[in-house]
């Protein structure tokens, strides 16, 4: 049997009220079209048919997994849309599996219980359904006396008896494919001027056919995303299923509504993660380490039994026993060996600490490869940046920088060697040497023990 998963994500959001189109929203760091197309990965081999047509290009470039485009030029309708895929279809798959893009909280086991219903369903439908007291805009499920179903109402033609219903269409379904392609040109043109999908369901009783549905106990899957007040309320409840999972991993979250971590980051045990976190895109964070609180920890990779306090690290790598903050900020490139102390208000961009190195206040580092255990003294700025072009400045191991030193690159200060206080480093500085002033030079040679601290 093959199942071709056709995503429909063509539409306006008009209730949205963006210049975005409406499956580019983000929650948790991936955006509703990403949600989709990511479980129906899960459920079927065969790429999906993705039906885009409001930013077209933008969602296209969104999406970086295989999947077939097929362009909805005009907006008519969820049925409409759905019919584009027709080409690429018909003859080619035995299921049509139909989910809308704007619903990332359903579950890839929700859509294979769809599919395994539809595999013995003698009938050409099998739909979603939903009980919940919020009917959040959704199509009311119309069942005759044996209950069986009759059709679907949408919200804004329903009757006041039919408003009542509680039993909502999720916006899910599994179509036999020759059936489907069939019964699609028999839609009529709704009031609204738009092929209703749902139409289906009425075509089908009317032929006496059998719909299966599938009753969903968690109404929270099924939020689709039609306003900016749904697209908080299913950012809540990924963030709770997300930190759910990790808490159950043995990570301890202080307060996990105020902790917002994307879906794929890892966490190791034990660690503690304080409140207004955020662990945001390819993150990686190690054991027994403590974040936060206050912090934001982007595309990084932390080792175990680091802290991060009140700090902003992105694109940086932290070995082992590292701490930073508070008030430190970590740029693209920067990696901190294992023991490095970054105290308050550092900033490191592009280089590399060597272990046990220490930078306990207010410092700047870019470019700049440094040894072990080095201090860097308060107030110190590599000077990179000429102003048309950056040079690096490299630190041997054991070097004491002075407070206030500034470092003018291109540089580099070997082994062992010190600069005063509030120097300016313009030229190399060779092992075991103390340079002070402005410009520094060299006033003697240290002894071995009088270079470390
Ligand atoms: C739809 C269902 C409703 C169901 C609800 C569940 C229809 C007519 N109604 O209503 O019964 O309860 O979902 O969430 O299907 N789209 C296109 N092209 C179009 C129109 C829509 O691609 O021409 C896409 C949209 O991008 C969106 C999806 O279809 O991802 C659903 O459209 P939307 O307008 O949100 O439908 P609802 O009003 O929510
Ligand atoms: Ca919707």
């Amino acid at each position: 049997m093959k199942i071709t998963p056709v995503i429909i994500a063509a539409g306006q959001g008009t209730r949205m009220r963006s210049n975005l189109p409406k499956v580019l929203h983000p929650i948790l760091g991936r955006t509703l079209v990403e949600y989709a197309v990511g479980n129906a990965k899960i459920v079927s081999d065969t790429p999906p048919v993705v039906v885009i047509g409001n930013g077209a290009d933008e969602v296209r470039q969104r999406i970086t997994t295989e999947v077939q485009f097929v362009v909805q030029e005009q907006r008519l309708g969820t049925a409409h849309a759905v019919q584009q895929a027709e080409t690429h279809l018909r003859g080619n798959t035995d299921l049509v599996l139909v989910v809308y893009g704007d619903m990332p909280l359903v579950r890839p086991k929700t859509l294979q219980l769809l599919v395994d219903a539809q595999l013995i369903n003698p009938g050409p439908m099998t739909m979603l359904t939903v009980e919940m007291d919020d009917p959040h805009g959704f199509g009311r499920v119309v069942r005759d006396e044996n209950g069986a179903v009759k059709g679907i109402v949408e919200e804004v033609q329903a009757t006041p008896d039919e408003l009542a219903i509680r039993e909502l269409n999720a916006g899910m379904y599994c179509f036999s494919s020759d059936w489907l392609w069939d019964a699609l040109p028999r839609i009529e043109l709704s009031p609204k001027g738009e092929y209703y999908l749902t139409d289906l369901a009425g075509i089908a009783a009317a032929d006496g056919k059998q719909i299966e549905t599938i009753k969903l106990d968690d109404p929270d899957e099924l939020i689709g995303i039609n306003t900016r007040v749904h697209l908080a309320e299913a950012t809540a409840i990924m963030q709770r299923r997300i930190n759910t999972e990790l808490m159950e991993s043995g990570v301890t979250i202080v307060d996990p509504a105020s902790t917002y971590i994307e879906s794929g980051v890892l966490v190791g045990p034990d660690t503690v993660i304080w409140p207004n976190t955020y662990l945001q895109g390819n993150t990686q964070v190690g054991e027994a380490c403590i974040l936060g609180p206050n912090s934001v920890i982007r595309d990084s990779k932390i080792g175990d039994r680091c802290e991060i306090f009140s700090s902003v690290v992105e694109s940086a790598v932290l070995e082992d026993k590292v701490d930073v903050g508070p008030y430190g900020h970590l740029r693209k490139g920067a990696h901190l060996a294992e023991g490095v102390h970054m105290g308050n208000y550092g900033e490191v961009k592009n280089s590399y600490l060597g272990p046990g190195t220490k930078m306990g206040h207010f410092s700047y580092l870019g470019d700049a490869t440094i040894g072990p255990n080095v201090n860097i003294g308060a107030g110190t700025i590599t000077c990179n940046y000429d102003g048309s072009q950056k040079h690096p400045t490299k630190i041997g191991a054991d070097v004491f920088i002075g407070s206030d030193s500034m470092l003018v690159a291109p540089l580099n200060i070997q082994d062992g060697a010190r600069t005063g206080a509030g120097s300016v480093v313009t030229k190399d500085v060779p092992a075991d040497t103390l340079v002070v002033g402005i410009p520094a030079r060299a006033i003697r040679k240290l002894k071995k023990d009088q270079s470390k601290d």
